[in-house]
């Protein structure tokens, strides 16, 4: 019998998702979609939008136990600042889903830490500050090397790198600074706190304030991937993973990636170990994931988990890669359709972000039309218009977008991406 499926949505999405949907409607389900109104969703796919202001936990849940619609399935694609509020809908509804406790846990990065060191996954040593005065005494608690992060950024806001002295003197500001970023991301952007009332929802233990709050943490040095992996009555089948090039200390934006990571038997055999164990620390039972490691001189340590797609481009990477559409899959897992997995590479690719060259406004972005035709691109997104104002850290950490391009082999798919970010011309005043 057909099924209610309740999508969760901070942006649109691509024609590969909408693909998903239709797939699923195909199998007889209804789609609906609930988002915070930022976008108009492509005509005929959803059943009815749902609009309402998804910063607002509590009263969100309220607004969508008085429809008349109920659901069977509620899921997400990568909103990752949405996925407590799904898995408080998914609970609601009585549906499969994580528990709102464990997408808290994969939200809070002082929460996460705690669940990961209760389940003996090795990360590094962790110190939640939430002040510049106990910033101060963390980074004297933990030593240097070690990083300062909000516990409830993402995509490398606000997080720097405390080397020496001389970082510690630049430390107020650079501080100062990420507050500043981070307030206006909380206004309008994907940084947005819980209140008082929607934690104890949750049943969070010790509250954080995800905007402001802060986690020092030893430097983990060494190089870096990402995992996406589908996780269906806690078994777990990795998807995809990224080989990340990252910005040089002390700030870590993601410069680029190449998909996939090319390494031995054996060391799958220790990423897909390491995943395993970080899941089942984190008690994520029904849903896509995404997780960071770091290769350190002592072994892998998790940098972070997502229950959720990766963002950017990975869900049309790995769809190019291995042929699965991981929205499709998400669906399925959130209806308790048991999936079987046979995951091959059919091609590599490399993503290449679009870097602001310089503080300022953007003047104007050219995207030339040879590149839309070109079919070596799979993926081409701008994050940033004109108009807005980009930066690079430490006063800043915006994106203006990312292109990504495929080949019969690595050096092929980099080659293709760099070519074409070349051709793209970002003007910034
Ligand atoms: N303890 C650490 N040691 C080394 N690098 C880190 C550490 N914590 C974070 N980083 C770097 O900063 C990036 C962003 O931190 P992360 O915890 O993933 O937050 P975000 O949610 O912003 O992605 C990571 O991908 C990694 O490159
Ligand atoms: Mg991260």
């Amino acid at each position: 019998m057909g099924k209610n499926i309740l999508i969760v949505t901070g942006s649109n999405y691509t024609d590969s998702v909408y693909q998903a949907f239709y797939d699923i409607k195909k199998l007889g389900h209804k789609v609906y979609l609930l988002s915070d109104g930022s976008f108009e969703p492509r005509p005929d796919v959803f059943e009815k939008h749902f609009i309402y202001n998804l910063r607002e936990t509590k009263k969100t849940l309220d607004y969508m136990k008085n429809q008349p619609e109920k659901f069977d399935a509620v899921t997400i694609k990568t909103s990752e600042w949405l996925t407590p509020l799904v898995a408080l809908l998914a609970k609601q509804y009585g549906c499969i889903g994580n528990e709102p406790i464990v997408a808290f846990n994969c939200r809070s990065k002082y929460h996460m830490r705690k669940a990961l060191e209760k389940g003996n996954v090795p990360i590094p040593k962790f110190k939640l500050c939430k002040s510049y005065k106990e910033l101060i005494n963390g980074i004297k608690e933990i030593k240097t090397p070690c990083v300062a992060k909000p516990v409830g950024g993402n995509a490398s806001y606000g997080t720097f790198m405390i080397r020496n002295d001389e970082d510690i003197a630049a430390l107020k500001e650079n501080y100062e600074n990420s507050i500043k970023f981070l307030r206006a991301k909380a206004i309008d952007g994907d940084v947005f706190a819980f209140n008082k009332e929607e934690m104890d929802l949750i049943g969070v233990d010790g509250h954080v304030d995800m905007v402001i709050d802060y986690l020092v943490e030893e430097f983990m040095d060494g190089h870096e991937i990402s995992v996406d992996a589908l996780v269906q009555d806690g078994k777990v089948t990795m998807m995809g993973i990224e080989d990340q090039i990252r910005m040089a200390p002390p700030y870590f934006m993601e410069l680029a990636g190449r998909v996939p990571y090319i390494c031995s038997k054996e060391e799958i055999t220790v990423i897909q170990d390491i995943i395993e164990k970080t899941i089942k620390a984190m008690g994520i039972k029904n849903s896509a994931t995404h997780t960071e490691i770091i290769f350190t001189p002592e072994g892998p340590k998790i940098v972070e988990i997502g229950c959720r797609i990766g963002g950017d481009d990975l869900h049309e990477t790995i769809l190019q890669v291995t042929g699965y559409n991981l929205m499709f899959e998400s669906m399925m897992i959130a209806l308790g359709i048991p999936r079987e997995y046979e995951v091959k590479t059919r091609c590599h690719t490399y993503m290449k972000f679009l870097m602001p060259k310089k503080n300022g406004r953007i003047k104007k972005i050219f995207i030339p039309e040879e590149l839309k035709q070109n079919e070596t691109i799979f993926d081409m997104d701008t994050i940033m218009a004109e108009g807005d104002e980009v930066g690079l850290p430490p006063e800043r950490f915006d994106y203006i977008g990312y292109v990504t391009c495929k080949g019969k082999t690595p050096e092929e798919a980099e080659k293709n991406a760099e070519d074409a970010s070349r051709k793209i011309e970002i003007i910034i005043q």
